[in-house]
Parts: structure tokens; C-alpha cells; sequence
């Protein structure tokens, strides 16, 4: 997210890790990507599908196209439905699927925007991620409850809308007859990933008196080299 790039960036620092790729699952509708940001202060890249329509990206990518990372590589899948760019990407070995608001834990993205579709979502994650291995760990955009990550084996059994036996026509009436509200930052946040999350202005709240650290913690630190230099040193009495 757009607003936590600087977190982001602290963790990276400190795990010495770089950023190659930012990978979007899609145009988001209700936050700002963090993409660009991360571009501009980390010098990594952005992808996202062809199918999304935004303009920006490092790389378009289409289904069966492979992202590398080192001796590694991530899968793109093509699972529209919840819009008509999302992407799966799944680990080469198979251990682990990023299901973005495709497929969520115990639920599914709406379908009711965006170019939202029920019967292609609800078929976009029985071929493409419920054939997963059932060991593999999914892991969606987000979850309202805090949970991070559920398995193939988890959802395919109890995923409320989609797992068990739950037929193709159910899944449709259910989420045809949902009529939940529109997002709040559905008219900022979905014009702002069109363009990979490219800011109308950057962000001016970093410190400048001294060179302050950003930590995953989320403290501002100080060198003790540098207070020892610039520190003024009390007075006589
Ligand atoms: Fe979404």
C-alpha cells in the first residue's frame, strides 16, 4: 500500500534484502498501490496484467508468463472474475499461490464492479488454484480478520462461497443477490492504479534536520556518531 512504502522500505533495509519486482494481482479499488513509490525510492519493478488496462507498468504480463527472482521464478495465472485483469501467482514449486482478491480466506473478491463476473471467478479458481497441491499455502490481498494464509486443502474444504460442493449456479445467485456498498476510495484509488499507483504528489512529511532511519519498528533513530558530532554541549554552570 501506498501508505506504508516507507515501512516497506525500512524492513527491506534491515532484512539486507533487494526489491526486484512489485507484482500486482490488479487494479485495486480500495487503496493505492505502492508500486511506483517503491520504484522510485527502491529501483524496483512493477508488473501487472495485460488484461488490467493500466498504463505505467515495468511489464504487462499474460497467463503462463514466468517473473524470475534469482534461480527462481513465480507463475502468473490468469483467474478474472472479481476484475477482468486479476493474476495468481504461483511459486514454482507449487508450495505457495498469492491469490490477490481472487480467492480470499473462507470467501472471494466481489464481482459486482470492475468488470466483475461470478461464473468466470467461481470457474478462474476451481482450474486454477483449487487443482494447486492441497498442501499449498494460499495467501490473499488481504483479510478483514487478520488472517494471512490458508492451504488449497483449507479452502477447498471449507471456503464458504466456493469449496465443498457448492455448484456453479449457487455461487452465482449468492453473489448476484450480495448488494454490498461501493468502496469509499473506489474514485481516487482505482484511477491511481491505472497508472501503477503513480502519485499526484509525493509524499513531503520526511525529516530532514538530521539523517534519521526509519526502522521496521516504526521509530525514527539517530546515529550516536552523528549526535556526538552535532549534540551541543551544555553550559558551564
Ligand atoms: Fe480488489
Amino acid at each position: 500500500m501506498f501508505e506504508q512504502v516507507r515501512r516497506e522500505a525500512a524492513l527491506l533495509a534491515e532484512l539486507d534484502l533487494t526489491l526486484a519486482w512489485t507484482l500486482e494481482t490488479h487494479v485495486h479499488a480500495d487503496h493505492v498501490t505502492g508500486g511506483d513509490l517503491l520504484r522510485q525510492r527502491l529501483g524496483s519493478r512493477v508488473a501487472i496484467s495485460e488484461a488490467s488496462g493500466a498504463v505505467g507498468a515495468d511489464r504487462l504480463l499474460r497467463h503462463g508468463d514466468r517473473v524470475r527472482f534469482g534461480a527462481r521464478h513465480l507463475e502468473a495465472r490468469a483467474t478474472p472474475g472479481h476484475t477482468a485483469g486479476c493474476l495468481t501467482y504461483v511459486l514454482d514449486d507449487r508450495s505457495m499461490a498469492f491469490t490477490g482478491d481472487c480467492l480470499l480466506i473462507r470467501g472471494s473478491g466481489r464481482t459486482d464492479f470492475q468488470e466483475g463476473d461470478p461464473r468466470r471467478l467461481y470457474r478462474s479458481v476451481h482450474a486454477q488454484i483449487f487443482m494447486l497441491p492441497e498442501t499449498c499455502l494460499l495467501y490473499p490481498g488481504y483479510d478483514y480478520r487478520g488472517l494471512t494464509a490458508s492451504s488449497v486443502a483449507e479452502e477447498r474444504r471449507y471456503n464458504a462461497r466456493l469449496g465443498g460442493s457448492i455448484a456453479e449456479d449457487d455461487y452465482v445467485g449468492y453473489m448476484r443477490n450480495l448488494k454490498l456498498p461501493h468502496p469509499k476510495l473506489l474514485a481516487v484509488a482505482a484511477p491511481a492504479n491505472q497508472q501503477c499507483g503513480k502519485p499526484a504528489t509525493l509524499p513531503t512529511d520526511e525529516p530532514h534536520w538530521a539523517p534519521l532511519r526509519f526502522t521496521f519498528a516504526g521509530i525514527w533513530e539517530i546515529g550516536p556518531q552523528w549526535l556526538e558530532e552535532n549534540a551541543v554541549v551544555g553550559g558551564s554552570n
